[in-house]
């Protein structure tokens, strides 16, 4: 049976069993990449999306729970090309393997949705479920600082 889902702002009609997760459904089936597969046991946040601005565990939702409009990281700046979280992601040259990035950055622009100046402690405290085997974490907390100073126009 098929099933209808809100992906970057267009409808879009699937056909995965409604026990699939999520993470699955965005990579096999609408092959929305971005999103990555780490541990698959709400462990490490690679596979962090948006459900109506919320930041979820992809690989931990399924299908049939799904519940509001889906954003991956592909559509994340929509309508522009980017977000100001990508933008500073690019100056900061963040991402070292890159695996972990796609989920740091749905993470981050949830935190500067909710919080338009967070302090280093909140930073650090918002984003630590999302591991990085490669150890960015100071070059994620300045390019969050930059994001958060482009978004508040300053
Ligand atoms: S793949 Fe979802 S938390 Fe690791
Ligand atoms: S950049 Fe390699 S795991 Fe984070």
């Amino acid at each position: 049976m098929s099933d209808t889902l809100t992906v970057n702002g267009a409808t879009v009609s699937v056909d995965s069993p409604g026990e699939t997760p999520l993470l699955w459904v965005l990579r096999d089936e609408l092959n929305l990449t971005g999103t990555k597969y780490g541990c698959g046991t709400a462990a490490c946040g690679a596979c962090t999306v948006h459900v109506d601005g919320e930041p979820v565990l992809s690989c931990q939702l399924a299908l049939a729970d799904v519940r509001g409009d889906v954003t991956t990281i592909e559509g994340l700046g929509r309508p522009a090309a980017l977000h100001a979280v990508q933008e500073a992601w690019i100056r900061h040259q963040v991402a070292q393997c890159g695996y972990c990035q796609s989920g740091q950055i749905m993470q981050a622009a949830a935190l500067l949705a909710g919080n338009p100046a967070p302090s280093d402690a909140e930073i650090d405290d918002w984003m630590a479920g999302i591991l990085c085997r490669c150890g960015t974490y100071n070059r994620i907390r300045a390019a969050i600082h930059q994001a958060a100073d482009a978004l508040r126009g300053s």
